[in-house]
């Protein structure tokens, strides 16, 4: 039975990196929002599905440490022969299933179309369960998602769409700090309504 692990792995084999239907090369909305938040280039930084971002470029050269996760070996395995794994903590893992409870704590959750993909229920309930053990108190969660004016399928997959209230329900632990509707536009020149929300995690 074909996993969604394959289902991942397929893509990453077959599609050239700026041919994938999220590639960006410009990270400056993402930066925007690491900005607001006090001395993040010290902080660890865990993000939940890596993929093979040019993010991890830019965050290796700055002082954080990384804890980047990815349910798809091959994306891993990309990522590392292009941007090395200096300081860099590597995982693969479903991010749907509990992390390793010895995992260090992160500074920073920085999730950019990866929470979208969970359609399941129990699959989000754990997802906000990790948020929640992994974020260390008054630390920060972003979270980049589909809006709900956003698509409804994306890599051959049904997707979940968020405003930043329906985020915030999920984390009573955190405050909502900032929020921003940003259209990103695929390789392909489709407009792509994302949501795009920074949370604190309250020190009690
Ligand atoms: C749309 S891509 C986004 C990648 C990266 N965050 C970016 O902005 O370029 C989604 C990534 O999440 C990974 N992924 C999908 N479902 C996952 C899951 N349940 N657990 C962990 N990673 C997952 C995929 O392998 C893929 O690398």
């Amino acid at each position: 039975m074909r996993t969604l692990s394959d289902h991942w792995d397929k893509i990453f084999t077959r599609t050239a990196e700026n041919k994938l239907g999220w590639y960006e090369n410009d990270f400056s909305q993402t930066l925007k929002f690491l900005a607001l938040i006090p001395a993040w280039k010290n902080a660890t930084v865990f993000i939940p599905g890596v993929g093979t971002s040019g993010l991890i470029d830019i965050l290796a050269k700055s002082d954080t440490r990384l804890i980047l996760n990815d349910l798809s070996r091959e994306a891993i395995e990309k990522a590392k022969k292009k941007y090395g794994d200096n300081n860099i903590q590597w995982l693969c893992q479903d991010i749907s299933r509990a992390l390793p409870a010895q995992l260090e704590k992160a500074d920073i959750w920085l999730d950019r179309a990866v929470l979208h993909f969970l359609v399941d229920d129990g699959h989000v309930e754990q997802y906000f369960k990790n948020v929640d053990t992994l974020v260390k108190p008054g630390g920060h969660a972003i979270f980049a998602e589909f809006s709900k004016k956003g698509a409804t399928k994306c890599a051959g997959l049904d997707v979940r769409r968020y405003g930043a209230n329906d985020l915030k329900q999920h984390l009573p632990a955190f405050e909502l700090l900032a929020e921003e509707e940003y259209t990103y536009t695929n390789p392909g020149g489709d407009p792509r309504p994302y949501i795009y929300t920074l949370f604190k995690r309250k020190i009690t």
